[in-house]
């Protein structure tokens, strides 16, 4: 059988087996196409190699892996061990959520028209395996990222994909609960934190149950941490530094609480949506609104 057939093959069973796509792809033939590409380790840009002939050896062990994604609904990133995340690969598996952020497509942007000049001294908080200040780091050659989580595990992997790229002179990791052990004024703070209520993350697909709750979970509403983001990034942003925050499908409930604050809510070309940003400016001036 060609990796083409297969490819149509593997997207037929998957859309049939009715799975969650919202770890990185968003449809079934693109899930095969990063099941099967990503396991036989094909460049994603070889567009020839579909018509390579698979053998029953890769067969065999791509059905084992295909059933896994089915059966147990394990997200394909962690099946694999890799993610991709804006255009870089990284170690991924369960100590961290399965990078998908669309604070990429910002990243590969240059946070442009937001930021005047480039950062040097950046914070992503809430880092889990760090993709999001290692996409950073590799974006601005010149600039100082830390990673902060409050997970000992995430920081692993964390220290895992920093070593991958080489950034250990750049990029360095604090275990910490969000600003705790964090000192310093910082250009630019990126966070993607745990934003889901309670009743709404016992209702998600099965596929995130295979991810660390604590990446997810947020009491009061999902809105316990973003605020206190919100209230504490303020001591650790200069005044004309800038704060990105994803809060996902919580910006209906952030909006209603913060309906004095002028939040600007950032649109995505590739999809994605419910990510702010403030200056550092603002967030002194509404500072009491975030209690
Ligand atoms: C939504 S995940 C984001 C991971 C990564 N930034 C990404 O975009 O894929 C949130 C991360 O926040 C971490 N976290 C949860 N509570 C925290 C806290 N109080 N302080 C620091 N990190 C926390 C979790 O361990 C998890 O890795």
């Amino acid at each position: 059988m060609t990796i083409e057939d297969y490819l149509q093959e593997v997207a037929l069973r998957l859309d049939a087996a009715g799975l969650c796509y919202g770890h990185g792809t968003d449809n079934p033939s693109d899930e095969a196409f990063y099941l099967v590409y990503g396991f036989l380790g094909i460049d994603f840009a070889d567009a020839r190699a579909v018509h390579r002939v698979l053998d029953g050896e890769q067969l065999e062990s791509l059905e084992a892996v295909l059933k896994r994604r089915i059966d147990e609904r394990v997200p394909t990133a962690y099946l694999l061990g890799r993610a991709w995340f804006a255009g870089y690969e990284f170690h991924c598996d369960d100590r961290a959520l399965v990078p998908r952020s669309p604070i990429a497509e910002l990243i590969l942007g240059e946070f442009q028209p937001l930021l005047r000049d480039r950062p040097s001294r950046v914070l992503d908080l809430c880092t889990g395996g760090g993709s999001i200040g290692i996409a950073m780091a590799l974006q601005w050659p010149d600039c100082h990222i830390d990673l902060v989580d409050i997970s000992a595990d995430a920081l692993e992997l964390a220290s895992k994909n920093i070593a991958l790229h080489g950034l250990e002179s750049r990029v360095n990791c604090i275990e910490s609960d969000l600003f705790a052990n964090v000192s310093g004024r910082y250009d630019l703070i990126v966070a993607n934190p745990p934003y889901v209520p309670m009743q709404e993350f016992e209702d998600l697909p099965d596929e995130f149950g295979h991810e660390p709750s604590l990446g997810l979970l947020s009491a009061d509403e999902g809105l316990q941490i973003p605020l206190q983001i919100m209230r504490d990034s303020v001591d650790h942003l200069r005044a004309d530094g800038l704060l990105v925050m994803e809060v996902g499908y919580s910006n209906f409930q952030l909006a209603q609480r913060l309906q004095q604050v002028p939040l600007l809510w950032l649109d995505f070309e590739h999809g994605g949506e419910g990510v702010l940003a403030l200056t550092g400016r603002q967030l002194q001036q509404y500072r009491e609104q975030f209690n």
